[in-house]
């Protein structure tokens, strides 16, 4: 049976490893593929956007991941992975013509990337790889009955700080998600840019959401959304991802915020504060600037009527920037923790490593994998520790 043939599937699964020295995105089957599927059939061309290098990274890793699980002979993992990217491909607009095309395009590069070492195996192998990857994400999409997407129209746009934007939407439907999952989001100023955002307050069966964005150096779409969204915008959400958790019974937490890193974890806090008895949490929240700590007053309010939370503004730089005065002055009545001066990841370990807590860890990836790497210096167990994927 070719699916229990590990030598070939071995060699399929290499295929896909990222290319030793470069990026992963220099895959060059990759590469190859997506020219041949674009040019086999030019009505996939249009659902991806101009610049693939993420794209490529993410589907070479994914195929990686799926033919070393079929080499290690497990199948339940994949096919529910499987399963559950295809009914999220849905509201990229995939029709099943296009499940078909992908087949003969990868069988063809994957033949001649192989090349001679393309044998009988391999050949059985491939197909009914192929087929089975192609044929679970189809069916999976085929059979959901549910929402491939969710729209939504811009309520409120904020301008909080010079980089920062509040945004609130009604969705046309309610969506149910967990407090501390993220979404796919596609703004119309960017067509066909997905990017995930993390919803601020838990689900609302009325169908309120709302987003906190940061504005990158250089980042297509996190600058219109800061500097272009306008009230009317018509906004797309993915089904929700991510499986951030406090367990209430699982201990005392430590929350740790870069920026708008603090929507999971607000939301998150926002849950907790239903109940009257919770573990203590204590979050700190970090920010370049004091002025760019644009939640702080929300904070405080919840602080003051929840004793189990307690809050730590934390800022790299002792002064405010002269823009500053053009934003509202997010400093809060007394009453949170001292103000702290520093980076996060050393202001946090200063009090230990943390490592009776259950931690969690949101904001930019150099800021998380900073911090996630100082608390297990300090002796916080990795298993402990939860973060959302650093890319996507
Ligand atoms: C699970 C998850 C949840 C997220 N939730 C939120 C959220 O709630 N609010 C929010 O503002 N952002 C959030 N992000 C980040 C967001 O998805 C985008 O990556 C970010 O807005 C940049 O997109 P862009 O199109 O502006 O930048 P791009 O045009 O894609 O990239 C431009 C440049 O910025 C760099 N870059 C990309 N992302 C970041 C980043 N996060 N920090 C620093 N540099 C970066 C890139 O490497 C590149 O050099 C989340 C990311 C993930 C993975
Ligand atoms: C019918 C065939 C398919 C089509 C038309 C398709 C199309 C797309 C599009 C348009 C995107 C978004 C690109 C972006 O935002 O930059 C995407 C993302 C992605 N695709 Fe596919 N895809 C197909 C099949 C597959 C298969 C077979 C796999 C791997 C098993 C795969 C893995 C991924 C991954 C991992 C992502 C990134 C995660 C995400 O955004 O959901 N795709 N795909």
């Amino acid at each position: 049976m070719s699916l229990e043939d590990r030598d070939a599937l071995r060699l399929l699964r290499d295929a896909f490893a990222p290319q030793d020295p470069g990026p992963p995105e220099t895959n060059e089957l990759v590469h190859r593929f997506y020219t041949h599927w674009f040019a086999l059939d030019v009505s996939v061309r249009d659902l991806f956007p101009p610049e693939m290098d993420a794209q490529r990274a993410a589907f070479a890793h994914a195929l990686h991941w799926v033919y070393g699980e079929l080499v290690e002979q497990r199948a339940a993992e994949p096919v529910a992975f499987l399963a559950q990217l295809g009914r999220d491909h849905r509201k990229f607009g995939v029709l099943p013509s296009h499940y078909d095309s992908l087949r003969r395009a990868l069988y063809a590069t994957l033949r001649t990337h192989l090349g001679e070492a393309w044998t009988d195996a391999v050949e059985e192998a491939a197909n009914q790889s192929l087929n089975l990857i192609t044929g679970v994400m189809s069916g999976a999409a085929d059979a959901d009955e549910g929402p491939a997407w969710w729209d939504g129209t811009v309520i409120e746009h904020m301008r909080v700080s010079r980089d920062l934007a509040v945004v609130r939407l009604q969705l046309d439907r309610p969506m149910d998600y967990y407090p501390g999952q993220y979404v796919n989001a596609h703004v119309p100023q960017c067509p066909r840019r997905w990017r995930y955002l993390s919803p601020t307050i838990p689900a609302d069966p009325g169908g309120g959401i709302e987003f906190h964005v940061r504005q990158v150096p250089g980042g297509l779409v996190s600058t219109a959304v800061v500097n272009e969204t306008r009230p009317g915008d018509r906004w797309r959400l993915s089904s929700p991802h991510g499986g951030l958790r406090v367990d209430r019974d699982g201990g005392d937490v430590l929350m740790v915020a870069g920026s708008t890193g603090l929507a999971p974890l607000r939301a998150l806090i926002m849950d907790l504060s239903r109940y009257a008895v919770n573990p203590r949490v204590h979050l700190f929240f970090g920010a370049r600037y004091r002025c760019e700590l644009y939640d702080l007053p929300t904070l405080w309010q919840v602080a003051q009527h929840n004793p189990w939370l307690s809050v730590t503004p934390v800022s790299e730089y002792g002064r405010d920037p002269s823009w500053a005065a053009d934003y509202p002055d997010p400093t809060p009545p007394r009453g949170l923790h001292v103000h702290q001066r520093g980076r996060l990841p050393d202001l946090v370990t200063k009090y230990g490593g943390w490592g009776d807590r259950q931690i969690l860890i949101c904001g930019g990836p150099d800021m998380v994998r900073a911090t996630k790497a100082a608390l297990i210096a300090k002796g916080a167990p990795p298993e402990r520790i939860q973060h959302d994927p650093l890319s996507r």
